[in-house]
């Protein structure tokens, strides 16, 4: 008999499994416990089987899969079950194995499998980090504490990786911590207990916040919970305030009800803030209240989950421009370069865009610039990526983060680029080419504009056309007025 303890190490398991393949080791006649030494069967019984030399059969592409997410659970025998399966995968008729649903040892695996997975994705969503201070060079520190109960640190790290790349930060678990410099992603040893205590400026934030989302009148309890379980909770800031908020729902809901309908303002500028707090009030929703400054939104925009496009992207990527640019333009989605870089209209659009910017007197530095849509969409063509437009869900899971820009730039002129930005904030039914020019919309702006995407005229196949179209389109920007222009308001209707 064979005693092998991989610990929790996937890879230790993986070099010994394969060793005792190559051995043509049976399943039975291995032991792999937690605490035995390692290898220590493998040295004392060189004679049965030859595990020097043999190649290693090759195994079904969607085995190291499985077993890379079954590696993580918790359960100690989870290291038999891979090798049985491998074994069997490995023997004349076993390649389809994983095909047969009804099959013990598959069921436990896919079993396993599904609950690691959950859990990398509830940890993609609960981990709230905390700031902790800055180092000598002014670079932001952050960590947070979370409890899994599958060994999923290393599996769910990357993400973190990948979306916080701008700060430092550590995620401490009783089943292995990870951490990140800027550079290099790091892993240590699990820890017993929660470091930090109480609360800080940012988790006091958080919940202030939360409150301010929480719509009484809304409140589905199972659903809250099933999506965010209770075993969660005592690590999520907001959690504190959730049975307060559950219990006073009810009366909450009835004081709304019976209110008087508040009466209709004739502040224009106001209607885009309650656009938005209305498009904030799902309790799921991390999305910016009113008034939140651009700094801000741009923080919280790195977590933003309100459709799947996050997944494929790089980043989001947020606004630039001055706090009080007196323009604002709205492009589509950021394109491959945006996505790298994390700044808007940097790739051929934006120089385009900047030229034409030039030569209609707007200075490119002190406008705001920004995307309805803010992350990336593409599809893969060989290693290309290529942009695929934004369906409207997308536009519309977007759009709290665009108004949230418009609230907190408030700019003189708002510059539309092409159909998803005109989507985005006049709603459907807009025709560039029928409608482009200045059009009605004193709620987002004293002077709005519609007019073409720069990349429109970057696929214009005719150079004469094209040239002529620049010149629309500098025409079109030429609207915007200068920039001591006191711009009148439309009449009202
Ligand atoms: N196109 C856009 O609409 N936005 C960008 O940021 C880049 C290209």
């Amino acid at each position: 008999m064979h005693t092998i303890d991989p610990g929790d190490s996937f890879t230790t398991w993986r070099d010994a499994a394969r060793r005792l393949l190559a051995g043509g080791v049976p399943p039975d006649q291995v032991l792999w416990e937690k605490e035995a030494g390692l290898f220590t069967g493998l040295a004392e019984e060189p004679a049965r089987y030859d595990l020097s030399g043999s190649p290693t059969p090759s195994v079904p592409r969607a085995f190291v899969g499985l077993a890379e997410n079954v590696a993580c659970h918790r359960d100690p025998a989870r290291w038999a079950l891979l090798y049985r399966l491998l074994w069997r995968l490995t023997r004349d008729g076993g390649r389809h194995l994983l095909a047969l649903a009804s099959d013990d040892d598959v069921v436990r695996a896919r079993r396993m499998e599904k609950a690691v997975r959950r859990e990398i994705h509830k940890m993609h969503a609960f981990v709230r980090f905390r700031k902790l201070g800055e180092d000598d060079s002014g670079r932001e520190r952050f960590a947070a504490w979370f409890e899994p109960d599958h060994f999923i640190v290393e599996a769910a790290a990357p993400f973190f990786r990948k979306r916080f790349a701008n700060m430092d930060w550590s995620i401490l678990t009783p089943r292995g911590c990870a951490h990140w410099n800027g550079g290099e992603l790091a892993f240590s040893a699990g820890i017993d207990r929660d470091p930090f205590d109480g609360a800080d400026s940012l988790e006091d934030a958080w919940r202030t916040y939360y409150r301010s989302i929480f719509n009484p009148a809304r409140l589905k309890t199972r659903a809250m919970q099933a999506e965010m379980p209770r075993r969660y909770w005592k690590n999520l800031p907001e959690a504190g305030i959730i049975d307060e908020l559950v219990r006073t729902s009810q009366p909450r809901a009835r004081d709304m009800i019976a209110a008087p309908p508040r009466p209709l303002r004739r502040e224009p500028r106001n209607a885009y803030l309650d656009q938005l707090r209305e498009l904030s009030q799902a309790p799921s929703c991390a999305l910016p209240p009113p008034g939140t400054p651009r700094d801000e939104i741009a923080r919280l925009l790195v977590a933003c989950r309100q459709c799947p496009l996050w997944e494929r992207a790089t980043r989001a990527v947020p606004g630039e421009g001055p706090a009080d640019a007196p323009i604002m333009i709205v492009g589509e989605q950021p394109g491959d370069r945006e996505d790298l870089e994390g700044r808007p209209f940097i790739g051929p659009a934006g120089q385009l865009l900047g030229r034409a910017m030039a030569e209609a007197g707007i200075d490119r530095d002190g406008a705001y610039l920004t995307n309805a849509v803010k992350h990336f969409k593409w599809t893969a063509r060989g290693k290309q990526r290529l942009h695929q437009k934004p369906d409207a869900a997308a536009i519309d899971a977007c759009k709290p983060w665009l108004l949230a820009e418009l609230s907190s730039i408030a700019p003189r002129v708002l510059i539309l680029l092409g159909a998803t930005a005109a989507r985005s904030l006049l709603g459907p039914g807009r025709r560039i080419t029928r409608d482009r020019g200045l059009v009605d919309a004193p709620q987002l702006a004293r002077r709005v504009i519609l007019t073409v995407h720069p990349s429109h005229l970057l696929r214009l196949p005719d150079r004469a056309g094209a040239a002529a179209e620049f010149e629309r389109f500098v025409a079109d920007l030429r609207l915007a007025g200068s920039p001591d222009e006191s711009v009148p308001a439309p009449p009202a209707d």
